[in-house]
């Protein structure tokens, strides 16, 4: 298959289903392959990760968003997000990045332990509850959905009682980072914004008055005490990044490391009792299965790069899950193998936007993935678990699932 045919296939609903055979298509040609004038994609992992790294290619941010979509200010879901720093590049993605990681150091992250674990405990009890007699409950939507939502917003310092009313609109907000094809998906994202945003902003002005130890209340501090370090709109547009770049992922990285234990049995076991083994798997699970699979860098200069010449203003695509999948970098690379050491996927990119939150995913997997099989050793899959119908974003839609709890009581 030709490289372009195979990357136009990935927009495609079938090649979003199963996007791996059309990243092998591609690798065919190469591991950095010219598909048309002024886009190249990177499949290989060596150069998925020196791209990420390299100053000459940077982010989409707004100057970027003017030569590529004109009207893009029109919506609030895009606009928003060109206030944060995953839209920006130095030095302003330095300084907003800057003031944001001083609560994510790792002790801060550690102090974050013991609300996942009541968070996890409390989910799983309601998952009880709705597998009674036996009954088809859906993991993605009681369980994994709700555990990163529920985690930020007491990160952010959100109302304990909203996190469905988060989850529902930060999943509408999310299509936004997903290109600009579907115009009412857009809309409804656009709305969406408009009233989380209405939300935030209400919060805001209650933690300026009352300052609690959140993020919320520290970073509206930091920009009272200095508004150059962080504007009014880089504030909303970072809360908005944190919502919505810890939710899904998170989800997706949970709901994918359930669905290959409850298929593997053996994996679960291990799960219920070594840690060892649980840090190992959740990497195998990110590596195998990347919540983000692409994300997308453009040349500011012209260059050359593992002998290809990149012209100033071209696209390169950076495909993660292809990288993660490279048979260069791991034997057998399509095969689901927890004994790999030192994996170190690309799963939360690299270089100056490196994912934030990778030490508070990694810590949400590893304890609710444990807890989940300890709770429900005869857990079964109830029906055909689905995928999304995305490509940047990738997880599943839904898993129907049995606790086995019934039969665990009638053998008791
Ligand atoms: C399994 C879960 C996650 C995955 C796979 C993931 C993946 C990624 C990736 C690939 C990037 C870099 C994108 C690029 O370079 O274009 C990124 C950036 C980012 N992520 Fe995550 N993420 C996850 C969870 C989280 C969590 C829990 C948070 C915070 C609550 C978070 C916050 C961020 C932020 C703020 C950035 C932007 C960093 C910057 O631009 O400097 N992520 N993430």
């Amino acid at each position: 298959m030709e490289p372009l045919a195979a990357f136009r296939a990935l927009g495609t609903e079938e090649g979003r289903q199963d996007p791996y055979p059309l990243y092998e298509a591609i690798r065919a040609h190469g591991d950095l392959v010219p598909v048309k004038p002024g886009t190249f994609v990177a499949v290989g992992y060596r150069e998925c990760a020196r791209i990420l790294r390299d100053p000459r290619l940077q982010v989409q941010d707004g100057t970027a968003f003017d030569r590529i979509y004109p009207d893009w200010r029109a919506h609030s879901s895009v606009r928003a997000f060109t206030d944060s720093m995953l839209y920006s590049n130095p030095p302003v993605h330095g300084r907003q990045r800057g003031t944001v990681n001083t609560e994510f150091t790792p002790q801060q992250v550690a102090r974050l332990r013991p609300v996942i674990v009541e968070t996890v405990a409390g989910l799983l009890d309601r998952v009880d509850d709705l597998g009674a007699g036996g009954s088809a409950v859906d993991l993605m939507d009681e369980f994994a959905t709700r555990l990163p939502i529920a985690v930020v917003s007491a990160m952010l310092g959100f109302d304990e009682d909203r996190v469905t009313w988060f989850r529902d609109l930060a999943t509408a907000i999310a299509v936004a980072t997903d290109g600009f094809g579907d115009a009412d998906a857009l809309a409804t994202a656009d709305a969406a914004m408009d009233e989380l945003a209405e939300h935030f902003e209400g919060l805001i002005a209650r933690k300026r008055g009352c300052p609690a130890g959140d993020i919320v209340s520290s970073l509206v501090g930091l920009h009272d005490a200095d508004s150059a370090r962080l504007s009014h709109q880089e504030l909303i547009g970072n809360m908005m990044l944190l919502l919505t770049a810890g939710f899904e992922t998170t989800a997706f990285l949970t709901g994918d490391g359930a669905l290959m234990a409850i298929a593997n049995p053996g994996y679960a076991a291990r799960l219920r009792t070594d840690d060892a083994f649980t840090e190992r798997y959740v990497e195998e699970v990110l590596r195998v299965e990347p919540p983000v699979h692409v994300t997308s860098r453009w040349a500011t200069e012209d260059l050359v790069m593992f002998g290809t010449r990149i012209p100033a203003g071209a696209r390169v695509v950076v495909v993660l899950a292809a990288g993660n999948r490279d048979p260069r970098r791991y034997p057998d690379p399509g095969r689901f193998d927890p004994s790999r050491v030192r994996s170190q996927p690309l799963s939360f990119g690299g270089g100056i936007h490196f994912c934030l939150g990778a030490a508070l995913a990694r810590l949400e997997a590893r304890i609710a993935l444990p807890m989940l099989f300890r709770r429900f050793p005869g857990i079964a899959l109830a029906g055909t678990a689905t995928y999304r119908d995305r490509w940047v974003i990738r997880g599943l839609r839904t898993l129907p699932v049995t606790t086995g709890a019934e039969a665990a009581a009638i053998a008791s």
